[in-house]
């Protein structure tokens, strides 16, 4: 069955969720840390003139995150700066007390003795945290469920991680890394929250900070307040943490938020509807979605917290969505910038160009308020994480518009 978009839409009631851990103040600490590393380079925030003139709206601005770190998607800001965390409640330590070259350093090495970092991932994250840990001596293992391709994989090793893939889904290897985790010792870093379980996934969201704030920055240069956010999201960490900081600084300024999800996997779209906001539901199966990073099913209970208090929009969309944004985003206009944006990374301009161009999806953008007024951001998450699935769909056309070719032959 075709797969189609859907919208729905929350009042954001008055009585919100606290933004005290995701506000500026934690946001220059993040960055600060961040910044130690040797490898530290803020990510290019591009300006997409043309193709804002191209599909009507005022302005769009497109953070990369395909060049943080060398790692290819923003993924590893959160898992470094739980390491950290985890490694400062150790040693008795503040962060401010642990940049880069401290934390890496033999001294410290000797008070922690061997760690092992666990986690599931469909690979950024997995990545990140494997990263981190090799970089400080220290140990990981990931999971990753079992249509996780073999390149990520491959990736993840090179971390001298202990990565494998199962035969189970995203939701069901997080489960399996906890049980894991518990039997042996080890130390669980996941991506998501559930009860009892909230300390880590808060330092993810907050290590996410730095992006948020590094394009804050880099929109004040532009004297730019962007008036509509797209951001995709798996479980929600990500698109919270951005939501929640752009919420403390914008104030009554707010942009409108639109979350954007996969059918398959739509799990905080299905909350906004059905769970009227407030009770989680979960989606369950395979979720096969070519968006492998948005393929959860199960929504971060701190990270939902935040949407249901300041985003407004949850959008479900075709797989092709992302196909598209990715084609969009490697040809683009003429004087516009070259981004590599690879499929969970490039679905929010995808929805950006359809809503605005597609007359079957009028109603979305007059629901969404985009007009020539609007002033769009919207961050790719990642690069070509799977440089093979990249190039079948930007190359060979994998996952065409259908729609869209469709009502042009009319
Ligand atoms: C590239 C990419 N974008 C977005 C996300 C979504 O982040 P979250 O699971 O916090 O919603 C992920 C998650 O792994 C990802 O890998």
């Amino acid at each position: 069955m075709k797969e189609k978009y859907e919208i729905t839409s929350l009042e954001n009631s008055e009585n919100k969720a606290s933004l005290r851990f995701l506000d500026e103040h934690v946001a220059k600490e993040t960055a600060k840390y961040h910044a130690s590393f040797p490898a530290y380079e803020p990510t290019p925030l591009h300006r997409l003139k043309n193709l804002a003139k191209y599909v009507g709206v005022k302005d769009i601005y497109l953070k990369d995150e395909s060049f943080r770190f060398g790692l290819n998607a923003f993924k590893v800001l959160g898992g470094s700066y739980a390491v950290v965390q985890i490694i400062a409640n150790k040693l008795g330590k503040t962060v401010e007390e642990l940049p880069f070259d401290v934390l890496v350093s033999k001294e410290v090495k000797e008070q922690l003795g061997d760690l092992t970092f666990v986690t599931a991932t469909d690979g950024n994250h997995g990545r990140g945290v494997a990263w981190a840990a090799n970089q400080i001596g220290q140990n990981s293992v990931v999971y990753m469920p079992e249509n996780s391709t073999q390149e990520r994989l491959e990736n993840i090793r090179k971390e001298n991680s202990k990565a494998e893939i199962l035969p189970m889904n995203y939701d069901e290897c997080v489960r399996y890394a906890n049980r894991m985790a518990e039997e042996n010792g080890w130390i669980m870093i996941q991506d998501t929250a559930w009860e009892g379980y909230e300390a880590i996934p808060t330092w993810i969201m907050q290590g996410y900070l730095t992006m948020a704030y590094e394009a804050y920055l880099q929109l004040s240069l532009h004297q730019s307040v962007p008036t509509h956010i797209f951001l995709q999201a798996g479980v929600g960490s990500m698109a919270a943490a951005v939501t929640g900081f752009f919420a403390s600084i914008y104030k009554n300024n707010m942009p409108i938020v639109t979350v954007c999800e996969p059918v398959k996997a739509n799990c905080l779209f299905q909350t906004a509807k059905y769970g009227k906001g407030e009770e989680l539901v979960f989606v369950t199966g395979e979720m096969d979605t070519i968006m492998a990073g948005l393929a959860c099913g199960e929504p971060c209970t701190i990270g939902w917290n935040v949407l249901a208090s300041y985003a407004r929009h949850f959008l479900s969309v075709p797989d092709s969505t992302a196909a598209h944004g990715m084609r969009i985003l490697g040809n683009p206009l003429k004087g516009d910038p070259h981004v590599i944006s690879g499929e969970s990374g490039a679905v929010s301009i995808g929805v950006v160009s359809q809503v605005m161009e597609r007359p079957d999806l009028q109603y979305i953008k007059e629901r969404i308020g985009l007009n020539s007024d609007s002033v769009v951001l919207c961050i790719s998450t990642e690069g070509n994480t799977d440089a093979l699935r990249y190039r079948e769909l930007v190359w060979d056309g994998l996952y065409p518009n259908e729609e869209e070719l469709s009502w042009n032959k009319k």
